[in-house]
Parts: C-alpha cells; structure tokens; sequence
C-alpha cells in the first residue's frame, strides 16, 4: 500500500485493473496540495484530461476553477483534486460498477494520503461512490454529511451545471460557500 503521494501515483499511472486501461491515452491520478484540508472528487477524466494527464482541465474544469477561486479564495494547486475512476471511460459513458469497484482502492487511498476535513463531491457519481447512497442529488444536496470524521458536502457536477441554468449555479456556489465557512471555521460552521 503506496505510503505517499508520489508513491501512489507511480503505482496508478501503470495500472491494468480494469478494462480502461486499453482504451486510455493516460491516467489520471489527480493533482494538487497533499495534505490538504479540501478535496474535490469527479466522475472520470473527459477527452481532455485524458489527452493531458490532468484532472478537470476542459470546459467543466473551468467552471471548477472558477467556483474555486470566487467562493473558496483559493487557487486549485490550494486543494486536491481527484476522481472515482483515474482512467476515461470511451465516449464519456458513465463508469461502470466494475470499473468504480476496481477503481475504489485508488481513492480510499487518496483520501488517507489527503486527510482532508472537508470533501466535495462533484456529481452523482461520487456521491453513490464515496457515500454509498443512491438518489436525487437535489435531494442529496444541500445536507452535510459525515464520512469517518470528515465533512462531506454533495454538489452538482459542473457538466450539469454548464447545462443547466442560473439556479444550479447558484445553488453549487452555496454548496462552495458552505465548505469555505467549515474550513474557516466560522460561527456557523459544523
Ligand atoms: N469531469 C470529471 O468528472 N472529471 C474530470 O476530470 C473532468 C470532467
């Protein structure tokens, strides 16, 4: 079991546990501070993250950087961010069960390295995966959650987001909000 960062990008940048692993241009493990008191965690690399071996860094990853920057006052080298499953599923279909469970040891990992206090969960996706619940994000949404200690806020996906409407973009950035007030320890934070 990789003891660092470092080690366990070396470790996942050649791994073959699923069948992405053929279709792939490269993994991508994610990037940023380790440890680090925030993490953000997608669905899967795109088109474009695949090309460059970086995570959120299309369309979607400008949305990201920007809610980063407006509401948590940070740049994103100032959190660490991650998918649930590092290699890109072909023509940006929704990763599998098996290729998430294969996957899983990857992010259980991550998380340990990171340590973070607050997690945000971009998307359905993670959501089922990393706090095994399935249902209406507009449900799930807008509730904190805890996971072994660490404060887990569920939020749309920027995809979603650059589909939708004000509203969704309103509501993400609130759900932003939320984890900048627990980090900074503000009088209504949790
Ligand atoms: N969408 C994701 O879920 N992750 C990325 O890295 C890019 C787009």
């Amino acid at each position: 079991m990789a003891d660092s960062i470092a080690l366990l990008c070396a470790q996942a940048l050649v791994c073959q546990s699923c069948g992405l692993a053929t279709t792939r241009t490269q993994v991508v493990v994610g990037e940023g501070e380790v440890p680090s008191d925030l993490m953000i965690i997608g669905e899967g690399p795109g088109a474009r993250e695949d090309e460059l071996g970086r995570p959120f860094v299309g369309r979607s990853g400008k949305l990201l950087d920007r809610l980063i920057q407006e509401e948590l006052g940070r740049t994103r080298d100032q959190v660490y961010i991650t998918n649930v499953v590092k290699c890109r599923p072909p023509n940006n279909r929704d990763p599998r069960p098996d290729e998430m469970h294969a996957c899983a040891p990857w992010l259980e990992r991550q998380i340990v390295l990171v340590d973070p206090r607050v997690i945000l969960l971009l998307g359905k996706t993670a959501v089922s995966r990393v706090l095994g619940v399935t249902g209406s994000l507009t449900a799930l949404r807008g509730r904190r959650h805890d996971r072994n200690g660490i404060l887990v806020i569920p939020t749309y996906h920027p995809a979603y987001v650059l589909r939708g409407g004000a509203t969704r973009l309103t509501e993400m950035r609130v759900d932003f909000a939320r984890a900048r007030l627990t980090l900074s320890g503000g009088p209504h934070a949790t």
